[in-house]
């Protein structure tokens, strides 16, 4: 079955971006970055494809899901359609006028776990932290590239999502001359915690 994969930057003390939005914090450059262009360039936005002078691979994701926070600042500059290679949804509570290549769902849960019972590649969740906190009961596994800065404070990678621990197993460690070190965790299934 295909599965639900929240990949993204982190800091070390576990914020996706600054108390403002901003990742200027995060490293672009440096060995890790293999990854990111190579084993993960399906979750590169198609003006980094046409900057790079590549093509999505389309063999990691075929879908991604984002939050209306993390579509925004890509609206801001002009990009309607930032995953164009992808099927795109994106969560909003509200009426939002967005490019014809967006979906927009106001209950996330249902409609991953529908799409989890189709057939396809996984399910890239992009962000933000508000969203992964709905869908956590549906991430199968994370992939964390774990920036080696402490931001103090920021956007939560999981929002304020109540406290309910959910387990998962640490299946894979890569470290970099860079400092960043991507973790993979898979969860473990059932392992919600009472
Ligand atoms: N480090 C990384 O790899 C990474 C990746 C992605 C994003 N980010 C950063 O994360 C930040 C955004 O995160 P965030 O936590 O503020 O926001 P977010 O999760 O991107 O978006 C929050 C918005 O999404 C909608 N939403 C969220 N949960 C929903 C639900 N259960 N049902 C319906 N709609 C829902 C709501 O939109 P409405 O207000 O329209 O109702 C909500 O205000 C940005 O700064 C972005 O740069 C970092």
């Amino acid at each position: 079955m295909r599965e639900l994969i929240y990949y993204i930057a982190a800091s070390i003390d576990g914020y996706i971006a600054d108390p403002t939005g901003g990742f200027d914090a995060f490293l672009v450059e440096g060995d890790h970055a293999s990854v990111v262009f190579g084993e993960y360039a399906d979750a590169l936005p198609g003006h980094a494809h046409a900057a790079l002078g590549i093509e999505p691979p389309k063999t990691r994701f075929d879908t991604v899901i984002m939050g209306w926070n993390t579509l925004a600042p890509a609206l801001e500059i002009g990009i309607t359609s930032p995953y164009p290679h992808l099927k795109q949804i994106v969560a909003s509570r509200h009426s939002r006028a967005v490019d014809p290549a967006i979906t927009l769902t106001d209950d996330p849960l249902a409609l991953v776990r529908s799409l989890k019972r189709e057939d396809g590649l996984d399910i890239w969740l992009c962000g933000g932290g508000e969203l992964a906190g709905t869908l956590l009961p549906e991430i199968d596994r994370l992939v964390l590239k774990r920036n080696p800065v402490v931001f103090g404070s920021g956007i939560d990678m999981f929002g304020n999502t109540p406290y309910k621990p959910r387990t998962f197993t640490l299946t894979r460690t890569r470290s970099f001359d860079s400092g960043v070190v991507i973790e993979e965790y898979t969860c473990r299934s059932g392992a919600l915690l009472p």
